[in-house]
Parts: structure tokens; sequence; C-alpha cells
């Protein structure tokens, strides 16, 4: 993986020193709070309900075993001895002193990781396919792209102080497991007469105003994705508004433009940059990729692996085909029941690092499903690796099934909550907790959020919960038919919200349908596909009165 070199080592520790001297500034009374705001924003520092929230990027989702031990100290020193992986390659801690800060990134620094832009309204974390240089179905491995990507976009003096947030999501497999069409930009690979490019996606979005994002460009030659990126930057830099910030995301510049007239700005802004400076050459690139080479790899050759049932069951779920042969890569579930989903207590974190260097090259990935991934394990060290995952609750097989949901901290730590989340991701785990029937009900994506912010990517679930408010109690609205993928939409609202305590009843009901109506090897997407909404929500409206239609559920319809 990436090492740092010394430009990287020191732009990192010289930020650290920098944010040091801003902290005792505003605690000596010399920096306003207003002032202080964005700094420690950028800084990946957030007040929140209880405490400061401190959130550390992972770019593109990859660390090694000494990056994840320093985590698991750094939450145990400074903080209650966990962490929360979100939905976007960062870990939150929820419990910091604003003052243990500065040493806080000193920490990390040493192990060449920060919290640099992963807030604030500048270029965020970069995010691509958690496999990516591991899958079976991959065209390129996006990392060099990505870490070209994550060198362009820091301290970029430029884009220091957007309209708002901004996110980049690059993506090398046909199917995408980067989101990509709900970025603010999305590079989707795509190879013309041999040549690798990229279809460049602009202005989706999840959040209060969700959109799929439109092709702003169908076919970019990589070298170029920089001054491209540049010139849509440019252009929403320039018109993307600052006077409300729920209209300022480049989503919303799209649409008040029109795709092809914000597409015809950017054309004319990239005529100035295209083919300058920062064009992608071959050895540019070549310097990168070299960092990202295969590790040492053996031919391990076929295995037979034992037959015991608890163990197949999770190697059914956990694992994902590899471009090795021999090899495979394994999901470690943070979704155990009864767990706050995204959730690893630094004893985990410690178990993981030693399960990657023993069995993974001491390399690690973190999905945006907020589970975590060994990307290179030999198909004879499964069983080995799955008794150690299931003494320490990483082996629940679980993953692409019901109970492994996307949850946001909802009101138990986030300020801009409107009902907690995390109280409805246990009861339905509870409700759901027999293996033969989740394993029956096979593949179903559900995701929470507990506001219109979207954290949790409610809208691209296939179950989507959002918390809403109505005269101050928390209630839940649900959309069906939301995915991800290349074929990605946006879920559709079922109805009027439910009370906390009705949604447990209110999926088991979903999924009641779906088992009645599927045919053969049906996933309940396809059910849904072939036999819409209606049946769904007759049968969890059933004899309850319609039309009470809330407010808030107009939120995301
Ligand atoms: C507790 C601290 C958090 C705060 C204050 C916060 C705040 C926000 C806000 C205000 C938005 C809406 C942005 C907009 O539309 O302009 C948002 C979006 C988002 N946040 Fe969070 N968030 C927090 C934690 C998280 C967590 C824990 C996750 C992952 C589980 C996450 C991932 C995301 C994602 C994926 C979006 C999607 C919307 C988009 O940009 O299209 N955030 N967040
Ligand atoms: S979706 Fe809302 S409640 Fe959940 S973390 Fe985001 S801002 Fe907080």
């Amino acid at each position: 993986m990436y090492k740092y070199d010394a430009i990287d080592r020191q732009l990192i520790n010289e930020r650290v020193e920098q944010f040091r001297d801003q902290v005792s500034r505003w605690q000596a009374g010399e920096l306003a709070d207003d002032e202080f705001r964005p700094l420690r924003l950028q800084n990946g520092l957030y007040i929140q309900r209880h405490a400061p929230m401190f959130r550390i990027a992972v770019p593109y989702g990859m660390l090694n075993s000494a990056q994840l031990r320093r985590m698991a100290h750094v939450a145990r020193k400074y903080d209650r001895g966990y962490g929360h992986f979100t939905t976007r390659h960062n870990l939150q801690l929820n419990w910091p002193k604003i003052e243990d800060v500065p040493d806080i990134l000193a920490e990390l620094a040493e192990v060449e990781m920060h919290a640099i832009q992963t807030s604030g309204n500048c270029l965020r974390n970069i995010t691509t396919d958690q496999f990516a240089g591991v899958a079976a179905d991959e065209i390129i491995d996006t990392r060099p792209l990505a870490e070209i990507l994550r060198q362009w976009t820091t301290f970029h003096p430029e884009f220091a102080f957007l309209p708002r947030k901004f996110k980049i999501a690059i993506s090398g497999t046909e199917q995408d497991r980067a989101v990509t069409w709900f970025h603010d930009i999305g590079l989707h690979l795509k190879v013309v007469d041999g040549q690798v490019g990229f279809t460049v996606i602009v202005g989706g979005g999840l959040g209060r105003t969700p959109i799929r994002g439109e092709v702003v460009r169908d076919f970019l030659p990589w070298q170029d994705i920089l001054t491209y990126c540049e010139a849509i930057l440019r252009v929403y830099n320039r018109a993307g508004r600052r006077d409300n910030a729920y209209k300022a995301r480049i989503k919303i510049l799209v649409q008040a433009l029109g795709v092809e007239a914000f597409a015809k700005l950017v054309e004319e802004e990239w005529a100035h940059g295209k083919g300058g400076p920062a064009t992608i050459t071959q050895s540019e690139y070549d310097r990168i990729a070299a960092h990202f080479t295969a590790p040492a790899y053996e031919s391990p050759g076929d295995t037979v692996l034992p037959e015991e049932k608890a163990f197949r069951r999770w190697v059914d779920r956990c694992r994902q085909p590899h471009k090795v042969a021999g090899y495979t890569a394994v999901t470690l579930s943070l979704k155990a029941h009864g767990v706050a989903p995204g959730d690893i207590t630094s004893d985990q974190m410690e178990v993981v690092a030693d399960l990657a260097d023993q069995y993974s090259f001491g390399e690690l990935r973190i999905s945006h499903e907020q589970n975590i991934i060994l990307a290179d394990v030999k198909q004879a060290d499964l069983y080995a690796v799955w008794q150690i995952a299931k003494e320490n609750g990483l082996a629940t097989p679980n993953i692409g099934l019901l109970t492994s949901m996307i949850c946001c901290p909802g009101g138990d730590f986030c300020d801009l909550a409107n009902a907690k989340s995390i109280p409805i991701a246990t009861a339905i785990q509870a409700r759901f907790d027999n293996l033969d029937y989740l394993f029956d009900i096979g593949e179903i994506d559900l995701n929470i959020s507990g506001c219109m912010n979207a954290c949790g990517h409610h809208h691209v679930g296939h179950i989507g919960v959002l918390g809403v408010d109505k005269n101050n109690d928390e209630f839940y609205q649900v959309t069906l038919g939301g995915r991800q993928g290349y074929q990605a939409r946006l879920g559709k609202v079922i109805g009027p919200s439910f009370a906390a305590n009705e949604m447990p009843d209110v999926v088991e009901k979903i999924i009641s349908v779906y088992l009645e109506q599927r045919s053969d090897e049906e996933r309940f997407l396809d059910t849904f596909d072939r036999i819409g909404i209606d049946p769904f929500k007759n049968r969890v409206y059933e004899g309850r009165a319609h039309g009470k239609a809330k407010a808030a559920d107009k939120e995301t319809a």
C-alpha cells in the first residue's frame, strides 16, 4: 500500500503543529468560536450531542495493521475504547476531549494517518471499492488513481472553501461497489477500444435532496481525471449557491442549470486546463502504482473446506471471489447482534490487526457498509481465521443479509438527528435472530438514518428507514426498492411513518409479503420489481387508518 514520502510526512507533521497552535489560541480566547469552527472542521472535529466527535480518514478504505493498532490505542487512551466505522471510509470517535485532539493527531501522524478534510466545506476523503486490487470482477485497480486523487485534493488551495462539502468516488468494476451515482463526482470505469477511462457522473447525492447523478461526460481518458475534475470544481466554486446551506451542494447547481448547460460550462473551463500540468503522465501513474504491487502470493492449490455447518455458513456469506486462485477476500462483520452497526472495540481492532499480519499480508480494508475486510486470505487459512474471528464477535455470517444493516449513530450521538437509529437496528436484529430464517430470506440491504441527512444511506437500501420528527416525537418513514450498484436507484416512500416500537413488525410484514410472493430464485428486489410497492403497502397498513400523511414524510418523497 502507499507509503508516505518526505513531503507527505512534512505536510502532516506541520498540520499537527498548526492545529495544536489553533487549539491553544482558541483555549486562550484569541480565536473566537466562529473563527475556530472551520479550522476544527477541516481537522475532522465536530461538536456533538455529548462531546466532540472526531473523524479519522482511511483514504480509499485501505490501512495496515500498524495503523489499526494505533487506532485501537487512540480509542482506548483518549476515548471509551471503541470507534465507529462510517459509510465513507472513516472512523469516528464519539467522546474525545478537544484539548487531546492535537495529541491524537500526532499519534496518528506517526503511522501515516490524519483527519484532514474529513469534514468542512472541502474535498472529502476519496472513496472506492473495498475489494479494489483483489476482486475477481475488477477491470482496473483503482487504488493508484485514488491515491493520486488523494494527493491532488489534499490542501488544494483553490478548493479549501467550497460552497459545501464535496465527495468523489471511483469504481473500477462494471458492477460498482462505490455508490458512484450518489457522489458529487462519480468516476465509473469505462474501456473504449482498449483505452481505459471513466464515465463522469456529477451532481449525485443523498441527504435532504436525494438525486441520482447525471452523466456529464461519457468517456474521459484516465490521464485527464484531475484536469476535468478541476474544471467541474471551478464551475461549482464559481456558480454554486452560498446563500443557503441546503441548496449549496453541486447537485442543486446541476439541477438548476440542467446537465447539458452544466456540461457546456465544464467543457469551456476545461479548455483552459486540458493537457496542462495536472494531466497524469504514465511515469507519475507508474510511480504511484508501484506502491500497490501484489503481495507475495503463493500457489496454494485447491482446498477442501471442512463441512461444519456454522463454518460453511460464514464462508457462504463472508467470502468474496479473489483474482488469484487459492485466495479469497474475507469480510469480518461489524454487525453482531446487539452491537451498534459499524462499532468496533479497541480489543477487536487489535485482533483484526493480528489476523491481518498472520493471514493477509498485514493489510486491511474498510467497506462503506461499515465492515472490515481481510483482502488476501488463503482458502486454506479460512478455518483458522473463522475461529479467531468467531471468538471475538467478528464472524456473524450475515454479510448481505437483513441484519447486516448500515446504520448512522442517530439520536444517541448526533446533534442533527430527528430520531434514534441504533435501537431500531438492535430491535430488528433481535427480531430476526434465527440464522436459518435469515438465510432463507436471502440478500437484503436494510439501511437506517436518524435524519434526512442520510448518513446511513437509507435511500439506497432495499428497505430504507428514516427517522422523522413529528411534534417532538420520534417516528420512522420506510422506503422500498432503493439500491446501490451501477443500476442504483432511490427507494420509494411506502406511506405514513411508524412509531419506534412498530418497526420490527413493519419489517417482518414486508418480508412476509416477499416470502409469499417470490418465485424460486427471486431475491427481495426481484420480487419488488415484479409486483411493485402496493402489496407491501397493503400488508403494512392493513387495519390502520390511511390518509394521515405526515408533514415530515414529504422530505424525501
Ligand atoms: C455524528 C456526526 C455527523 C454529522 C454531524 C453528520 C452530518 C451530515 C450532514 C449535515 C449531511 C448532509 C449533507 C448535505 O446534504 O449537504 C451528511 C451527509 C452524509 N453523511 Fe454524515 N454526519 C455525521 C456522521 C456520519 C456518519 C456516522 C456517517 C456514516 C455512517 C456519515 C456519512 C454521511 C453520508 C454518506 C452522507 C450522505 C449524503 C451526501 O453527501 O450525499 N455521516 N452528514
Ligand atoms: S443521518 Fe442525521 S442523525 Fe444520522 S448521523 Fe447523519 S446527521 Fe446524524
